[in-house]
Formats: structure tokens, sequence, C-alpha cells
């Protein structure tokens, strides 16, 4: 049998994916390191389907029809450049590699132009939604050689969720545009989950909430402009008893949260290009706290502070709880958008906003019925600077920049950390400021290191002896 497509990998995303472009038709070769894998998938759930299995690599590529079609699926990082050395010479010019590991976005840029040496083409893809949406339908971010993208388009926006506007696959830009466009979205994935995690823990201490009555409340708010995936699966975490001890699950997870890099990445490389994202950044660093389970736990027998109770009425904290949480969750997605825009004038990715909004709305860990007016107000206007200057959001900022003022002050008040809805105000506060303190900072500047500085009444760059006054 002639493959119409590989897959390299068989850990559970790539032999999910295999399995989901099978069942949309196509002959998928497989291939993975160690050969159990290979057989797991082609003696399980492969069995009987159009899989062909291969256990060398020039076997895989021999199997697959011209120009061939590669997906490799195996772990980011050294993992990746181990299977493209031992691939790429086996392959003719013209086939196709796709990388739809997390990859970081400047080993796509390495990895391309190794490709591009060999007359090979090379996609970097995005891949998100986690094992089921391998299988059923995730949202694919694919950027690179645009010709290469042709030849596996059908494939891949058949293999992709099929959102409310379309498949949930585009090609997003040249270079490594995709893999930059997923680390983009990990990274508001991290904030937007922080976010809620914020949420709990004021609903937990502040409120004395149990996690079924919790979990009534995230539903509640699931049903309207919210709703999404990340809410979804956090009612259905809450409701969740162990088996063993009957006890809400989610108290017996130790609560240190672990990370695979690409929120770290998307900060470091907001700080290296000047985007603010600090909602971002604040959700990494507070897993960066979390992990001192240790040092927090000497600590807490030390640092007094107050009873983390709000002591207010309950409907009204949890009424205003929903606003901040609708504000910071939107600054999230504003804020990712905003370091793609700004990337993409750098680094000519010449990226569609509102059609990443798009390939997002299905399929991806960040999918939410908010990326309706996002995709929206991005259409309407592509160069929007700030999603808060648009309808719908000026107005729910209006509504509800009071409730996110008072759930970061009563958090605080009660010693409840609420980094990633704080740093949300904190931004938007600083960004809707026509005179922020920096001429303070700049006078300073120019006191110790004769910086220089502009003034607001005449033209010209100025310095002043400061002591001498
Ligand atoms: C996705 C996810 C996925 C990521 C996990 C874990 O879009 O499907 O982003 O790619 O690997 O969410 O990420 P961390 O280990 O960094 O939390």
């Amino acid at each position: 049998m002639t493959a119409d497509v590989g897959v390299v990998g068989m850990a559970v995303m790539g032999q999910n994916l295999a399995l989901n472009m099978e069942n949309k038709g196509y002959t998928v070769a497989v291939y993975n390191r160690t050969r159990e894998r290979t057989e797991e998938l082609a003696e399980g759930r492969g069995r009987g389907l159009r899989i062909v299995p291969t256990y060398d690599l020039p076997a895989f590529v021999s199997a697959l029809s011209r120009p061939r079609r590669v997906l490799s699926m195996v772990k980011a990082g050294p993992g990746t450049d181990a299977v493209l050395e031992e691939l790429f010479p086996l392959l003719e010019e013209g086939d196709l590699v796709m990388d739809g590991g997390n990859a970081h976005f400047a080993d796509t840029e390495r990895r391309l132009a190794q490709a591009d040496r060999r007359g090979l083409r090379y996609l970097g893809v995005g891949v998100s939604g986690g094992e089921y949406g391998a299988l059923h339908g995730p949202a694919i971010m694919p950027g690179g050689h645009r010709e290469g993208y042709e030849t596996v388009e059908e494939v891949l926006t058949e293999t992709a969720a099929q959102g409310p506007e379309g498949p949930c696959c585009a090609y997003l830009g040249p270079g490594s545009a995709g893999h930059y466009v997923k680390m983009v979205h990990n990274g508001i994935e991290y904030a937007i989950m922080q976010t809620i995690a914020e949420s709990y823990d004021v609903m937990k201490r502040g409120l004395s909430m149990a996690p079924a009555e919790m979990a009534e409340v995230f539903s509640r708010w699931n049903q309207g402009e919210l709703a999404g995936y990340l809410l979804e699966i956090t009612q259905k975490i809450l409701r969740y008893s162990d088996p063993h001890t009957d006890e809400p699950l989610v108290e017996l997870v130790l609560d240190t949260a672990q990370q695979k890099g690409t929120g770290k990445w998307s900060t470091q490389v907001a700080l290296d290009e000047g985007a603010g994202a600090p909602t971002i950044a604040a959700a990494v660093f507070a897993r960066i706290v979390s992990a001192l389970k240790g040092e927090r736990m000497a600590a807490s027998e030390v640092l007094g502070g107050p009873a983390p109770e709000l002591g207010a009425d309950k409907n009204q904290v949890l009424e205003e709880m929903h606003g901040a949480l609708y504000l910071t969750v939107v600054s999230a997605y504003d804020q990712g958008l905003r370091q793609l825009r700004q990337a993409s004038a750098e680094r000519g990715y010449g990226l569609s906003l509102s059609e990443v909004a798009r390939v997002w709305m299905d399929g991806c860990i960040i999918r939410s019925r908010l990326l309706f007016p996002i995709r929206k107000a991005l259409s309407e206007k592509p160069d929007l600077p700030f999603l808060f200057l648009a309808a719908p959001f000026s107005s729910r900022w209006r509504e509800h920049h009071c409730a996110l003022r008072s759930t970061v002050a009563s958090a605080h008040q009660a010693g409840i950390p609420v980094p990633a809805m704080s740093s949300a105000l904190d931004f938007i506060d600083g960004y809707r400021t026509g005179r922020l303190p920096a001429n303070l900072i700049q006078a300073q500047r120019d006191f110790f290191g004769a910086h220089t500085y502009q003034r607001v009444d005449k033209d010209g760059t100025f310095h002043t002896q400061w002591d001498e006054l």
C-alpha cells in the first residue's frame, strides 16, 4: 500500500493524529524509533485500518507516495533534530516535512534553512487540543513554505477541528509563523488557566465554597459570554470525586504546577521584543512560585497575614468575580494578539489576526466564545491596537472595571494572591492613562547617567545638572 502521508513519532499525539488522518480517508505510514509503539498502534487501535506500520526510516520513506508528506510528532528539541538529521537525506526535492511538536520558533527557522538547502519543503506546525483534539480535530497552525502547505492543505484542513467559521487550520505565514503563533497560544493558555485558578482560590479560601458549589458557578459562567474549553474542564474537575477517598480529587492534587516551557518562551520573547504581556508573564511567575512548595510551607509558619475571608455578600463577590474574570481573560487574548501583531511586523509573517482568532475558535485549548467578538473586531479593524477600544469590549470595560478593582482589592485585603487579575488591571489602567509617571524615571536616568530627556513643551533632547538646583 502506498501511503498518502507519514507520521513519525508514535507517542499519544502522533498515534491520534495518524488515526484522525486515516479516518478522513488517507492511508498513513507510521514509524517510531522504538518498534513497540508502532506495533501497539498497528495491532491495537489501527488494526484493519489504512495504517502502514514501518520499522525503519528508509522503509517509512519508501512507503510514501510522491511528493512525500511527512509529519514529525516527536518531542521538541534534540529529539526532533535527531529525526530530521536521519530523515532529510532520505527525501527528495519537493518532499515536505512538517514538525507538529511544540518547537521553539528559532529552531524552526534553523530547520527551515536546512530543508531549504536540500530543496525540501518545510512547515512548522502548531497543533493544539491535547490527545482528544489530535484524534477528533485539533486546531492546526502551519507556517513555512507556502508551496509545501499547498501540497498538504486538504489533509490538514480535513484533520483539523471543523469550527463555526470553517476548518481550524490556515496557512499563517512564512518562516516560523506557525510555531510562533502556537507559542503565544500557550502563553494565553497559561494566563487563562491562572485567572481561573485565582477565581477558584478566592471562592475556596475567601468564600469557603466547596468544589461542587464552585462547579455550579463555573458551569453557569460557562453558559455565557465566557464559555470555553478551560472553564468547561474546570467545572468537570471540581465535580470529580476520588474513588478511593470520596474526596474531591482536586483537593488531593499537589499545588505545584509544572511547565514544559512554551509559556516561558512566550514571555521571554515578549520581553526581547518589547511587547506588553504582563498577565502571561504573571501566570508563568505564578507557576514558579507554586513550585516553591517547601519554602512556601516554611514561610507559612512564620509570615502572618489577614484571615483569607472576604466577609462580604457572597453573591455580590461572585458577580464581581465574573466581571473580573471576563476582563482578565480578554486582556490575556489582547496581550497575546498584541505580541503577534508586533512579531508579524518585525519578522515579516504577514499574519492576519482575525484568521488566527478563527483558527483558535475550535479544537484548541484556548477556544472560547470570546473569539467570536475578537475575530469580528479584528476583521473590522485589522490594525486595532487594543481590544478594549472596540465593541463589545469597550462597554464591558465600562460595566466591569469596578468589579475587577474590587475583586483585586478584596483578594489583596484578604491576603489571597491574584497576580493575573491585578496585572491585567494595571496594564489596562496604564494603557488608558495619558500621562504616566515615566517623566520621573526619565529625570532619574538623566540625573545619574546623563541619559537625557525630552520635554512636553518644546522639541529637542535635554540634559540637566539636577544637583545644581
Ligand atoms: C495544547 C497545549 C499543549 C501543551 C500543554 C502543556 O495546545 O494542546 O498547549 O501543547 O503541551 O498544555 O503545556 P505546559 O507543560 O507548558 O503546561
